[in-house]
């Protein structure tokens, strides 16, 4: 018996488990694509990024994405690594179009490559590149966005700014954002939005965070979103400016100019 099938006898009626065991073959077979390989410390919504072993405690973050491509029909989605969200989307979904976007060329074209293969009435598009910067570039429009790249505010900003043009609905923007968490400041500007929907799932491998927003163009939602960049903005110029320093000092001047600016008490710690 798998972990699905196991997880099946505790739980007889979910329908979604069921399908979801439809992953499993597939999972293995993106594997002998990738000749056996992975990037460490990449992990998905089906494994860990240390061992690859599909793992069951992720089963709410796999059904949470799952019900959102069953519901539409275009994603675009930033962090393809090898293919496992794109896998989850095309069993809730075989006829979905998905452009998918990696900065890693390798591992994520042998990934695709299997699954264009697998599920022939799909649409998939890889997009090799760095996802701020190609974005812009991308003139089509989605049905919704998963958001798993760059997991910094810096990217995750620039990201959710270009996404926002980009739905295909004129009303709202649907977005299921991978680890929201790691980026606290855009996690709690979110609560400035007018937020249709809202679903979560908190697993032991990570948290996934599905946003409905509401883009109607009223002066009230206008304002919402001059409030939620501009609180954005001045964050991000600080990690720019942090980047600038680790860049420009190294790590050693850095923590001895950490040591003057405590020493003139102009910072705490
Ligand atoms: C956590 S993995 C994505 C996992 C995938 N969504 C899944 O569940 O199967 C993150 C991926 O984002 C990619 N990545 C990191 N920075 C990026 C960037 N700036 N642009 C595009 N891809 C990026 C990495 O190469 C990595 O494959």
């Amino acid at each position: 018996m798998n972990d699905i099938e196991n997880y099946l006898s505790s739980n007889p009626s979910d329908d979604i488990a069921k399908d979801l065991l439809n992953i499993i073959p597939h999972f293995e077979g993106i594997y002998n694509s990738t000749n056996r390989t992975f990037k460490e410390l990449h992990g998905s919504f089906l494994f860990d990024g240390k061992q690859y072993k599909y793992l069951i405690s992720e089963i709410e973050r796999q059904k949470l994405l799952y019900q959102i491509a069953k519901k539409n029909n275009s994603c675009l989605e930033i962090g393809t690594n090898i293919g496992h969200s794109s896998l989850i989307m095309l069993i809730a979904n075989p006829n979905i179009s998905i452009t998918t976007i990696d900065i890693e060329p390798q591992l994520s074209k042998l990934a695709t490559d299997y699954l264009k293969k697998n599920f022939p009435n799909s649409k998939i598009n890889l997009i090799n590149a760095s996802s701020p910067e190609i974005l812009k570039k991308i003139n089509n429009k989605f049905d919704f966005f998963l958001i798993d790249g760059d997991h910094t505010h810096f990217a995750v900003f620039r990201e959710f700014k270009q996404i926002l043009k980009m739905s295909k609905d004129t009303k709202v923007i649907r977005v299921l954002f991978d680890d929201l968490d790691m980026v606290p400041i855009m996690k709690k500007s979110m609560k400035i939005l007018k937020i249709n929907d809202f679903k979560e799932a908190n697993c032991p491998g990570g948290y996934s965070s599905y946003y409905e927003i509401n883009t109607e163009k009223k002066i009230i939602n206008s304002m919402r979103f001059i409030v939620f960049n501009f609180y954005n903005t001045i964050f991000n110029s600080f990690s720019y400016f942090k980047h600038f320093l680790k860049i420009i000092l190294g790590e050693k001047k850095k923590i001895a100019l950490k040591e003057i600016l405590k020493n003139l008490k102009l910072i705490k710690n």
